[in-house]
């Protein structure tokens, strides 16, 4: 049976009694395609060191046939015991975009249901459920949502690693005989990134992503003895707890989501991923406004807070145009620096003898929204919280309690502790108008213990609920929580602690694979960078700054008059623009010098794009930009928004003619491109199309 969509064709070859395995997957296929005849064409005859039976991994791939790779899943007795199962496919329903397998072994009591969606996007939603039928509890130690038969003319993948800082690093390398084995163990998808993953044939491009905030385990398993048909399986699927999950006599267990997709390019799967997001994951996408320019206060004082310092911090801000003032980390307990308080909500006597009211009244008076910083599933030994209760942090009987930054996680699994943290969170959000949280994770979740990432769901789905109105960041030291299973509950991320702007291209082009710009916070750091050290011009850090949701996290007292008229001016470029950049097609442009970072965003015939220089060109003269996703028989008009990079201007042939626009076609802007200076380090430009009739 086949699944399409507008460009994608799956077909499945299933065998009731048997197996089920993907027999094509790729662009469209005529609708007259004799799928036994495709079947046919992909079959292999049997060699001479293999089972009887070739084993068919296919999308339940497992031992009892031969094959010797990573199992879909791995259940044990309480006592230890494996229970050696077989599962066989049982029944299948197909509607027209969605296809449902049923697998079961009655005699190990087993069953299992996997489910593949294709949407409108062209991305397919997969996912795994089961039943424990026996009489006894058992033991879940390892389920794969996805175990994908890889079709065999992808030879390579992408995959991303990853630390703090320094988000979504990524390598590529041959899908050889060591396939690839990732896993992480902080209870959430961490700075490692191997819960994205690249596989490529050319030009083509399959992405997948495990859609949880727990860990993940993604693997390709190559299979190097040769007992099936040697292609390889890609298997994604949430890292269980060390031990494995108890499921109780008659049952239910659940895999996490994964979503892959394929596409003929990269900008076509960075499509494919973004539409699904703005169409089936965040929260009430279509009534969003325009995403408002933030200043944040974390990079600006640090620490150092105090109300008539937040006063002025704001005051400065308003008049660069910013929209959302937000109190970052130090507002609450007896929270100073980092080695104390978490846990106790409420705003610090010290710090706002009158509360949080007259800093949030002023911010409202310069017409800007209030934004508050909370890490609720912490708790620092040193806190209030900590000394009433003890035993509400993940811990071992007994044993040391090792901290992170000084802190503890609290057990999210307790009811106690979510409503504690509920009826504080609740009660901020009450007594003050707070219209977005910027959600913090610190800590890795050690001792690990079940139940984590639904805890945090849960007290995350109540507070949604209770205030549908405020807009919820994920950050986790930077990127250390972001995926669609966050997202299908917050409006933003924060894709890295690092705002060097040399940095921040990197990470941007990586997250915006997946990620829509109007997601990924993008902010406007100090120079000195406080994480890098580096120095870098303002016009830089800007430009750089309006492709994603734009902000300042920089203190506007300690720039230069000329500093803040270019940030400014970026600000208000932001604001035109972000109806195009947070609403289109992103495309990832190609340029031959490596240290030139392109994007661009078209929609509905405006575009803008961000090129970035970042090294001293090879040659003088860089090589044009060529521009992508235009419609070849349009004409454009084409401006370069100033301000213009300070040194790069003065190499620009026709300033004149830049500034009145140059009138251009699609097609010359797409084979030619434009011809700018990007010779200097550190020089950036910004390139505006629009339309003309
Ligand atoms: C984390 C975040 C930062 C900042 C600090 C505050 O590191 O990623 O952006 O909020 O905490 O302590």
């Amino acid at each position: 049976m086949r699944l399409d969509g507008d460009a994608l064709t799956l077909v499945f070859a299933l065998e009731q009694g048997g197996g089920a395995d993907l027999a094509y997957a790729g662009p469209r296929l005529p609708e007259k395609e004799d799928l036994a005849m495709l079947a046919a064409a992909a079959a292999r005859g049997r060699h001479e060191s293999q089972p009887d039976v070739p084993p068919q991994p296919g999308l339940w791939p497992q031992r009892e046939s031969g094959w010797q790779g990573t199992p879909a899943a791995r259940f044990r007795r309480l006592s230890g015991e494996i229970i050696a199962a077989d599962f066989r496919l049982i029944a299948w329903s197909h509607e027209e975009s969605a296809l449902a397998c049923r697998f079961a072994d009655p005699r190990a009591g087993l069953h299992v249901s996997l489910h593949w969606r294709l949407f409108r996007s062209g991305a397919v939603l997969c996912l795994a459920e089961g039943c424990n039928a026996r009489d006894e509890a058992i033991i879940l130690e390892h389920l794969a949502t996805l175990n994908l038969p890889v079709p065999s003319r992808f030879d390579s993948f992408t995959a991303f690693s990853g630390r703090w800082a320094s988000e979504m690093q990524e390598t590529r390398q041959p899908i050889a005989p060591n396939g690839l084995a990732r896993a992480s163990a902080g209870g959430k998808p961490g700075f490692g990134g191997g819960n994205w993953l690249l596989l490529h044939a050319g030009a083509e491009v399959l992405g997948a992503h495990l859609a949880t905030s727990a860990d993940h385990e993604t693997r390709i398993v190559c299979d190097n003895a040769g007992s099936s048909n040697g292609r390889a399986i890609l298997q994604m699927g949430a890292g269980l707890e060390p031990g494995g999950r108890i499921i109780p006599p008659k049952g239910a267990f659940g895999g996490a989501p994964v979503l892959f997709a394929l596409a003929p390019d990269r900008s076509a799967l960075a499509q494919i991923f973004h539409r699904h997001l703005r169409e089936a994951v965040l929260p009430a996408r279509a009534a969003w406004v325009p995403r408002k320019v933030h200043l944040n206060s974390w990079e600006a004082l640090g620490f150092n807070l105090g109300e008539p310092a937040l006063i002025a911090l704001a005051e400065a801000a308003a008049a660069l145009g910013v929209e959302r003032f937000v109190l970052d980390d130090g507002w609450f307990g007896g929270r100073r620096d980092d080695t104390t308080s978490l846990g106790d909500w409420t705003v610090s006597p010290e710090v706002f003898p009158h509360g949080l009211g007259p800093l949030i009244a002023r911010v409202h008076e310069l017409g800007m929204d209030f934004g508050l910083w909370v890490e609720p599933e912490m708790v620092s030994p040193d806190s209030k919280l900590y000394r009433a209760h003890p035993d509400w942090c993940l811990h071992t009987q007994g044993r040391a309690r090792p901290t992170m930054r000084g802190q503890l996680a609290l057990d999210m699994a307790r009811t106690e502790v979510r409503d504690y943290l509920f009826e504080r969170l609740d009660a901020l959000l009450r007594e003050y108008p707070i219209a977005y949280l910027k959600w913090d994770h610190n800590r890795d979740l050690f001792p690990s213990a079940p139940g984590q990432t639904e805890g945090f769901y849960a007290l995350l789905d109540r507070l949604r609920d209770a205030h549908p109105l405020v807009e919820i960041e994920s950050c986790s030291s930077g990127g250390g929580r972001i995926d669609f299973g966050v997202l299908s509950r917050c409006t933003r991320v924060w894709p890295s602690d690092n705002n060097d702007a040399i940095e921040r291209l990197r990470i941007i082009r990586a997250w915006s694979q997946f990620l829509p710009l109007e997601v990924l916070g993008s902010h406007v750091g100090p120079s000195p960078n406080p994480v890098t050290g580096r120095r870098l011009a303002m016009d830089f850090r800007a430009k750089v700054a309006v492709f994603g949701h734009m902000g300042v996290e920089a203190d506007p007292a300690r720039m230069s008059a000329q500093e803040r008229a270019t940030l400014a001016a970026h600000i208000a470029l932001y604001k035109d623009w972000r109806g195009v950049l947070h609403e289109g097609a992103l495309y990832r442009l190609a340029h031959p010098d490596r240290n030139v970072t392109a994007l661009m965003v078209v929609h509905h015939g405006r575009a803008l794009a961000l090129a970035a220089q970042t090294a001293f060109s090879p040659v003088f003269d860089a090589a044009p930009v060529r521009l992508a996703g235009l419609d070849p028989q349009a004409r454009y008009r084409v401006t370069l928004p100033e301000p213009w990079p300070p040194k790069a201007k003065h190499y620009l042939a026709n300033p004149q003619s830049w500034r009145a626009g140059l009138v251009l076609s699609g097609s010359a802007l797409m084979t030619d491109g434009l011809a700018l200076p990007l010779t200097h380090p550190e020089t950036a430009w910004l390139i505006a199309l629009e339309t003309i009739a």
